[in-house]
């Protein structure tokens, strides 16, 4: 089933046909008292009072205490396209950053062939795998928990695939069993919403999808930005991040970065638009003043300019 065709029978009921009888009354939530923070009286993350001392320590090494909130560089691309632009040589391209990240977001392999060991940086490890962009995506299955264990991961993330009817199962299952595995551990999980070509990218959908990433039992939600993107946030319990998505032009993607915190984002986890930058050191740095320092974009962009030019 298409993701317009699900929006279609969400705002259609007649089109409902083999749904359950009570699904023939779906309607949109209105009340998300935009101006009533989440409480975070115990805890600094939004949705985590109740998790335990470890999830929750591995939490603080992801999200600064200060800002509350992160930039993860993401840099797992390479799993479904091969040596894609800027992730050519992770020892070169991305190892010179990590330092500069709050988090680092790879698969094993890249991880321990290309970051040093001496990396002190937390691991947000990509632990679904499968399928490439030159087959079916998302046809996953989870790798062993012992794997991210002994690499010390303080979070594991995997993709689900709402509205796809080829892979929503398996990759909610995937992801159920993750949770399983990271509250045995105390280790959080990343529910990272996918993007499909039949994607209506609203706030409707990704509302829905980081939702279904929530309830079950994600402990930090990887979306993307969009129009009514506070909508999305809020009726996300825990930690959302955006994803960065095709690169853009510096200034656009310091503005969606600024945008997305505006709406009460925790952060970016960003790939493309930091390593395809032809100033990625730069470039983390200037996202970084906009999720941790509050910079508008255009400061932002100015200071990415900046450090552009004291590089050369
Ligand atoms: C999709 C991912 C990527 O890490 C994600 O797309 C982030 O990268 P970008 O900012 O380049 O979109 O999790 O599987």
């Amino acid at each position: 089933m298409t993701l317009p065709l699900i929006a279609s029978k969400l705002g259609n009921p007649t089109k409902l046909g083999y749904f359950m009888a009570d699904l023939d009354d779906i309607r949109d939530g209105d009340n998300f008292g935009l101006n009533t923070p989440a409480d975070t009286s115990s805890f600094y993350l939004k949705g985590l009072n109740n998790t335990d001392w470890g999830i929750k320590n591995r939490m603080a090494r992801i999200f600064n205490r200060k800002s509350g909130r992160t930039v993860m560089l993401a840099f797992d691309h390479g799993f479904l396209m091969g040596p894609t632009s800027g992730l050519e040589r992770i020892d070169l391209n991305i190892a010179p950053l990590a330092e500069h990240a709050d988090c680092l977001m790879g698969t094993r392999g890249m991880i321990r062939s290309s970051i040093p060991a001496d990396n002190t940086r937390p691991i947000c490890l990509r632990t679904d795998t499968g399928t490439t962009i030159l087959t079916e995506m998302n046809h996953n299955v989870l790798i062993a928990e012992d794997d991210a264990i002994s690499m010390n991961a303080s979070a594991m993330a995997a993709m689900l695939a709402i509205g796809d009817a080829a892979t929503e199962a398996i990759t909610v299952a995937n992801f159920s069993r993750l949770v399983d595995i990271g509250n045995k551990y105390s280790i959080p999980v990343m529910g990272v919403t996918a993007v499909g070509k039949d994607m209506a990218r609203d706030a409707r959908y990704f509302g829905l999808a980081s939702r279904v990433c929530a309830e079950n039992g994600a402990s930090i939600v990887k979306t993307y930005y969009t129009e009514g993107f506070e909508k999305v946030v809020a009726a996300c319990p825990v930690p959302v991040v955006i994803a960065g998505g095709k690169k853009l032009p510096e200034l656009e993607a310091l503005e969606l970065a600024y945008n997305a915190i505006q709406c009460g984002a925790s952060g970016v986890d960003m790939g493309r638009n930091v390593f395809q930058s032809e100033a990625p050191l730069a470039m983390i740095k200037a996202v970084a003043g906009v999720v941790h320092d509050g910079l508008k974009p255009q400061e932002a962009f100015d200071l990415f300019e900046t450090l552009r030019a004291e590089a050369k």
